[in-house]
């Protein structure tokens, strides 16, 4: 589990410019802090390898029953350091606090933040990004702080619209009322044909547990507003699962990739990705159920097709390797959550 900060925003233009390394005298901190946790043992795994030394180092034991042990090779432990150590007993609450309170806290004074899990199958990001309904993992828990800080200070819904280009346009409250009004039309019409992805209801519907903390330093002359976007980086590919795509049932076709570009403060971004205005934790919550259940979608059609239906968004040509590599070599791990 990773998380990375940045420095504050010129608000409300852009999102913040790049500040160039200034040379310091004082030992320079890492933007980047690594943590780990260490999940418990599935009934059917034995032989424990990882040791937790103290709240920082965990050794990594070679087990006895590994080919590497019984050859005579690697056999010397490991150790390693990290940010903290999270051991097999620590709570949900316990590892949004340490990991991730700070970066809500930075997000509500116009820094930028970065989250990151990254583990093989089974490690528990999932468990410790999403969680479960009654103990929710960091992105519950971010949306309710969030939520619970910003609270009041939100502003009319479509009073900031997403330029598509990682920026917003501001606009008076008579015109955001007119958009809000046409927008709720437009997803009225699609969830009457049935077009617009839902939701998974046998999860949505469950009783969740919002997170409680709140922050009171919140800057009471500024409005806000939260916008989400939720993409998936595959195979070289950018898919926005939130797009209301026209899909055709009986014959679904791949999506379209999107574009990765960079603004002019040299920030990445994903052109034309969809962007949704929501004002609460379960507004967001419903767009990222929506999206994962795309992705779901996704992934059976990835079995019916091939990466040679992939098209750029703007030639209409097939795609092979469009997007810049050094950019999404960045990324992939977003695609891990
Ligand atoms: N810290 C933990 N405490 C208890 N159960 C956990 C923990 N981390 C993971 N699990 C469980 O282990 C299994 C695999 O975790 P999951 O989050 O789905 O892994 P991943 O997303 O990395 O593939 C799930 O059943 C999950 O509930
Ligand atoms: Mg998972």
């Amino acid at each position: 589990m990773m998380k990375s900060s940045s420095t504050p925003s010129p608000y409300p233009r852009k999102t913040p410019r790049k500040t160039p390394r200034k040379p310091s005298k004082s030992k320079p901190t890492d933007p980047v802090e690594v943590f780990c946790r260490i999940r418990p043992l599935n009934d059917n795994e034995e032989d424990i390898c990882v040791e937790v030394i103290s709240n920082n180092t965990i050794q990594l034991n070679p087990p006895q029953n590994s080919q590497g042990f019984k050859s005579g090779h690697r056999v010397t432990a490991t150790q390693h350091s990290f940010k903290q150590v999270f051991d097999e007993d620590s709570n949900q609450k316990s590892v949004f606090d340490t990991v991730a309170l700070d970066i809500v806290h930075d997000l509500i004074h116009g820094k930028n933040g970065l989250i990151f899990a990254y583990g093989i199958t089974g490690s528990g990001k999932t468990h410790t990004m999403t969680g479960e309904p009654s103990d929710g993992g960091l992105l519950p828990r971010g949306l309710d702080v969030l939520f619970n800080s910003i609270g009041g200070f939100q502003t009319k819904p479509c009073v900031f619209t997403p330029d598509k280009s990682n920026g917003v346009d501001v606009q008076g409250e008579s015109d955001a009322k007119l958009d809000h009004d046409r927008k709720q039309k437009e997803m009225a019409v699609l969830a009457s044909l049935g077009k617009n992805r839902g939701s998974d209801d046998d999860i949505t519907d469950m009783v969740r547990v919002p997170d409680c903390s709140k922050f009171h330093d919140v800057d009471e002359d500024n409005g806000y507003a939260v916008f989400v976007s939720y993409v998936e980086i595959y195979n070289n590919f950018i898919y926005d699962l939130l797009e209301d795509a026209k899909q055709d049932l009986i014959c679904p076709k791949a999506p379209v990739s999107k574009q990765l570009r960079e603004d002019n403060n040299r920030n990445m971004y994903v052109q034309g990705v969809t962007e949704v205005e929501v004002k609460s934790t379960e507004e967001a919550y419903a767009m990222f159920w929506k999206g994962t259940t795309f992705r779901q979608e996704l992934v059976k059609l990835d079995s019916q097709s091939s990466e040679k239906d992939m098209r750029n968004t703007e030639t209409g040509k097939k795609v092979k390797d469009d997007v810049s590599k050094g950019l999404l070599r960045s990324l992939p791990y977003y695609g891990h959550q």
